[in-house]
């Protein structure tokens, strides 16, 4: 049983939420941080298993967290799980040089030694040197819009063993559908859009929809939960990865393509491609 924030009396961990604003100086929770908190710590319970099996293959554990923020996810899992071992290495990247800052900051006063905070565009990050050959989990937590997209993208480069993702907001689907919504309009199926509200919502299902079947016509198997309750957050689907040989993935191409197809996104078609070249070939 996974100990909850209030149990945790590990001084150091105790340092990590105070300086996280988690815990507010006299080591109260700050309700404002209590969602958040939940979110991670429910992750946190997917994300172990995956660290354990790479660790039982003797697969290096280097873990990239795109889209990191304040590094919330990045240093708990590290207090959590690589705090005490001698190999692995958590990245976070980050587009706000004050949040990497920050964190720099922060994981000095706890030598969190394995750590590296990276002030990169998630997109350009599959172009840089600074990450080892061998990736083997990769995470983004509602990193926004396009990022958990380029976050697929580098996942893929890098034949990461397993990527979790749960995605933020995305627009760009809806977009499209509204711009096309006259030509849809001839296809009965235009009906789960037709509404605005449905054009947005359905748009952001449509969005992870496409993020599933391309990371399966890329060999992967797809679980998509749910993270924690919607009180605790809106955006709560929880899509993981696993590399797997022998799964869908000719018949998740064929429908990624039809659905691109169906729904008039073919200037998208480049991002849900499974095109990506990976370091290995
Ligand atoms: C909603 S916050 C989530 C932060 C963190 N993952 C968490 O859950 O606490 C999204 C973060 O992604 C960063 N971000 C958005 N687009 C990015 C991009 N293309 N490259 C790198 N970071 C990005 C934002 O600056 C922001 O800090």
């Amino acid at each position: 049983m996974k100990k909850t924030i209030e149990e945790i009396q590990d001084p150091q961990s105790v340092e990590l939420l105070k300086a996280l604003h988690i815990l507010t100086r006299d080591g109260k929770i700050n309700q404002d941080s209590r969602r958040k908190l939940k979110q991670v710590q429910h992750l946190y319970q997917f994300i172990e298993p995956l660290l354990l099996e790479l660790e039982t293959q003797n697969s290096p554990l280097n873990l990239v967290d795109h889209g990191a923020g304040k590094s919330y996810l990045g240093f708990i899992i590290y207090d959590m799980f690589f705090k005490n071992r001698s190999q692995g290495h958590v990245y976070g990247v980050e587009v706000r040089e004050d949040l990497i800052l920050k964190s720099q900051d922060l994981q000095k006063k706890l030598n969190f030694t394995n750590m590296s905070f990276l002030h990169l565009n998630v997109a350009d990050s599959k172009h840089s040197a600074t990450f080892p050959s061998e990736v083997n989990i990769v995470t983004a937590l509602h990193a926004c819009d396009r990022a958990t997209d380029d976050a697929i993208d580098f996942a893929l480069t890098k034949n990461a063993q397993y990527i979790v993702l749960i995605p933020c907001c995305q627009a760009e689907v809806a977009s499209k559908l509204r711009e096309n919504k006259n030509f849809l309009m001839k296809s009965p199926l235009s009906e789960l859009f037709r509404h605005p509200i449905h054009t947005r919502e359905f748009g952001s299902h449509l969005t992870n929809v496409l993020r599933c079947l391309k990371l399966e016509a890329s060999g992967y198997q797809v679980t998509v939960t749910e993270l924690t309750g919607l009180e605790h957050s809106m955006k709560n689907e929880l899509i993981i990865a696993k590399k797997h040989t022998g799964g869908r993935a000719r018949l998740s191409a064929e429908r990624l393509h039809y659905l691109i197809e169906e729904f008039g996104l073919t200037d998208l078609k480049k991002r849900f491609s499974t095109e990506t070249t990976t370091e290995k070939e």
